[in-house]
C-alpha cells in the first residue's frame, strides 16, 4: 500500500498468460489473448472481468466453482450477502490454486467499530477458508450501531447509527494489511468528499472503489477523478437494472423500472454489429474504460458469456453508449440507512423511503 502522494494514475492494463477455453461459448470470438488485468496502487494485479455473489445463496457454491473453472479469477463477495461459506466451498471445489484468484470481501456496517473490525474479518476468513483476502472493503460509508444485528432499528423501524466514523474503521483496516490478513483495502459506495477525507486523514489511498457504474449511470467526471487518484474502479451492478432486486426492494425507485439493458435498442444494434450479446457489449464498455466488472450470474451459459466480454469497441460506438447516460442510480438506500449517500454525485434524486429487508 503506498502513501497518498506516491500514487497517480497507476491503474494500467496488463495481460498475463492465463488463457481460458472457449469452445462452448456462444460468442464467436476465438480466444488468443489472455484475460486483461489492471494494476492496483499496491502493485497487485486485478482481473478486468470478475464474478459477483450477491443473492441466490443456495446456488453460489456451484456458481463460484463454475465461474472459476470457466476462467474467471476475480470473486467479489461481502459479509452481508451471507454466502462466504458457499464461496469458500465453491473455490475449493474448483481446484483453482488460491494464489491465482483475486478474492475480495466487504465489512458490513455493524462491524465498523475499530475494536470489531479484525474479529469480523477473521469470521470472513474462516468462512471463506482462506488465510487472507486480496481486498477488504467498507461496504458503505455509514456506520450502524455495533452488535450482532446487521440492520439495527428502533421500535419505529428507524436505523440506529454507531458512534464511530468510517475514518476510525479505515484506520483499523490499515492495521490488517500489516498483519498479512488483507492484501489491499478499499471502499464501496463512497462519494468524492468522503474519499477526500479518507485520503487527507489517513496514510492509505484506497486501492479500489467499488461503485455502481453502467450505461445508465456513467459518472464520467467521478471516474476520471478516481483514475487520477490511482483508485481502481470496480463496477457493481454493471448490467444496470438487470437485477430484479432493484425493482423489488423497499426503496425501489421509479427509474428502476426503465428498459433493461438487454432490451435497449442502441445496445442491441451494437451487439448485432459485433456478433456479441448486449451484456457482453456493456461489460466490454466498462473494461475498455479501464474498470473491472463483476457481473453476477448463476446460469452456466451466462457465466461463460461474461468471461468472453473483453473486446475493443470502436470510439464511435463508445460515444453511442455514452449518450445513454441517464444518471439513473438504482442502488440508493440513503433513506433506509439514515445517511445521505452519494451526496456530491449524480443520480440521487428520487430516493424512496423503505426498508432493505
Ligand atoms: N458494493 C455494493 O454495494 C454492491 C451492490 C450491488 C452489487 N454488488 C456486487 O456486484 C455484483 C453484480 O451486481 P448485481 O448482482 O447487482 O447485478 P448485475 O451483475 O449487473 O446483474 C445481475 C443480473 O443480470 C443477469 N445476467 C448476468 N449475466 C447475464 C448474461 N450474460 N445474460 C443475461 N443476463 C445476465 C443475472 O441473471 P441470473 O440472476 O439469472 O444469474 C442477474 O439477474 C453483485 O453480485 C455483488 O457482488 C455490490
Amino acid at each position: 500500500m503506498k502513501s497518498w502522494g506516491a500514487v497517480r494514475a497507476v491503474c494500467r492494463p496488463t495481460r498475463l498468460s492465463n488463457p481460458v477455453t472457449t469452445s462452448r461459448f456462444r460468442s464467436t470470438r476465438s480466444i488468443a489473448t489472455a484475460p486483461r488485468r489492471f494494476t492496483l496502487n499496491t502493485g497487485a494485479s486485478i482481473p478486468a472481468i470478475g464474478f459477483g455473489t450477491f443473492q441466490d445463496p443456495e446456488a453460489q457454491e456451484d456458481a463460484v466453482s463454475r465461474a472459476l473453472r470457466a476462467g474467471l479469477r476475480l470473486i467479489d463477495t461481502a459479509q452481508v450477502y451471507h454466502v462466504e461459506k458457499q464461496v469458500g466451498r465453491g473455490f475449493r471445489a474448483s481446484g483453482v490454486p488460491r494464489e491465482d484468484v483475486f478474492l475480495g470481501t466487504k465489512l458490513w456496517c455493524n462491524n465498523y467499530h475499530p475494536d470489531d473490525v479484525e474479529a469480523a474479518l477473521d469470521r470472513s476468513l474462516r468462512d471463506l477458508d482462506t488465510p487472507y483476502v486480496d481486498l477488504l472493503m467498507m461496504h458503505y460509508p455509514v456506520t450502524f450501531r455495533r452488535g450482532t444485528d446487521e440492520f439495527p432499528r428502533d421500535a419505529r423501524g428507524k436505523m440506529l447509527l454507531g458512534e464511530t466514523t468510517y475514518l476510525d474503521t479505515w484506520r483499523a483496516m490499515e492495521t490488517l494489511v500489516a498483519k498479512g490478513k488483507v492484501r489491499a483495502i478499499g471502499v464501496s459506495n463512497f462519494c468524492k468528499s468522503e474519499l477526500e477525507t479518507l485520503m487527507r486523514e489517513s496514510s492509505t489511498v484506497p486501492a479500489v472503489h467499488q461503485m455502481e457504474v453502467h450505461p445508465y449511470l456513467q459518472q464520467r467526471s467521478f471516474n476520471d477523478w478516481l483514475l487520477a487518484q490511482g483508485i481502481h474502479v470496480v463496477q457493481f451492478s454493471p448490467l444496470g437494472n438487470m437485477n430484479d432486486f432493484y425493482r423489488a426492494t423497499g426503496w425501489s425507485k421509479e427509474v428502476s423500472h426503465m428498459t433493461r439493458v438487454i432490451d435497449q435498442p442502441a445496445l442491441r444494434a451494437l451487439a448485432a454489429k459485433y456478433g456479441k450479446s448486449v451484456v457482453q457489449v456493456v461489460l466490454a464498455w466498462g473494461v475498455g474504460a479501464g474498470r473491472s466488472v463483476i457481473p453476477k450470474s448463476t446460469v452456466d451459459w451466462q457465466i461463460r458469456e461474461n468471461v468472453e466480454a473483453d473486446f475493443a469497441l470502436e470510439p464511435a460506438d463508445v460515444e453511442i453508449i455514452e449518450a445513454l447516460d441517464m444518471q439513473a442510480r438504482f442502488n440508493d438506500p440513503s433513506l433506509d440507512y439514515q445517511y445521505r449517500l452519494y451526496s456530491d454525485l449524480e443520480g440521487t434524486e428520487g430516493a424512496r423511503d423503505g426498508k432493505t429487508h
